[in-house]
């Protein structure tokens, strides 16, 4: 790795809270979980896999929802692409749902079988990515943020966001944070003519349902050449 990646991959490390890595793979349990990043197309649901005693023989999944926990109505597939995917998607969601979806993971493997559940309703778990192609303009004094909506958020002029700005001086340890705005644009004043800013965005329902977006990668100022850590994967 040459210095200048492996410093640019610091500076980018610094720019992040520090909470990136949790731990998969090494749980005994299915931990499952649903998000709706692209609501209210689908929800997509994933969970980690079973640790097992020969962990040679491969092993598959049943993935089902239905709508409420009392009876034990119709159950409908959720999507998997492979039966042995970690990852299912619910291609409808029922809005406002008076009753919660209840997602039933089941591993099956030679040494036995596993379900989880877990129920939920689609508003709760809305989280959207994060917002994209966050820009900087500067002129004098004045820095103008400029993002986009994430494009997997299906319809932002119907289901609109707000978002959350946080910025911090290089050198300094402290964010500011500023929002929520509905707009996709937003200007600080007066900052420090030389000074370098590291400077995110945050997205999140207008209505306040579900949890906001991790933060975007930092903004770049326009017209700067490409840092390899400002590459998207
Ligand atoms: C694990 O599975 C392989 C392949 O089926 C088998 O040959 C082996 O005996 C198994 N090991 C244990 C400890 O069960
Ligand atoms: C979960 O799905 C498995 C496999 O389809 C099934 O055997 C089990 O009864 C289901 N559990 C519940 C609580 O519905
Ligand atoms: C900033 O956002 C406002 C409100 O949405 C919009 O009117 C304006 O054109 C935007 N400015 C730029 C430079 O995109």
């Amino acid at each position: 790795m040459s210095q200048q990646l492996l410093l640019s991959l610091v500076l980018w490390a610094s720019c992040s809270p520090g909470n990136a890595g949790t731990a998969h793979g090494t749980l005994s349990q299915p931990r499952v979980r649903c998000r709706a990043s692209r609501y209210p197309v689908a929800m997509d649901c994933s969970w980690t896999p079973l640790q097992t005693p020969n962990a040679t023989r491969a092993m598959s999944f049943i993935a089902t929802y239905r709508l409420g926990i009392a009876t034990p109505k119709q159950s409908w597939p959720c999507l998997q692409p492979t039966p042995q995917a970690t990852q299912c998607i619910i291609p409808h969601v029922h809005l406002f749902s008076m009753v919660p979806y209840v997602l039933n993971v089941t591993a099956v493997h030679p040494s036995g079988t596993s379900s989880s559940l877990l129920a939920f309703v689609a508003e709760q778990i809305i989280k959207p990515d994060p917002p994209e192609g966050v820009r900087l303009r500067k002129s004098g004094q004045r820095l103008q943020v400029l993002w986009h909506p994430p494009a997997s958020w299906p319809f932002p002029d119907i289901f609109s966001l707000k978002y959350r700005v946080r910025y911090r001086r290089h050198g300094s340890s402290r964010f500011h944070q500023v929002g929520p705005i509905e707009t996709t644009n937003f200007t600080l004043r007066a900052t420090q003519p030389n000074a370098k800013y590291c400077i995110q965005v945050s997205a999140q329902d207008l209505t306040d349902y579900g949890k906001p977006s991790d933060w975007s990668l930092p903004g770049q100022v326009e017209g700067a050449p490409q840092k390899p850590w400002r590459l998207r994967p």
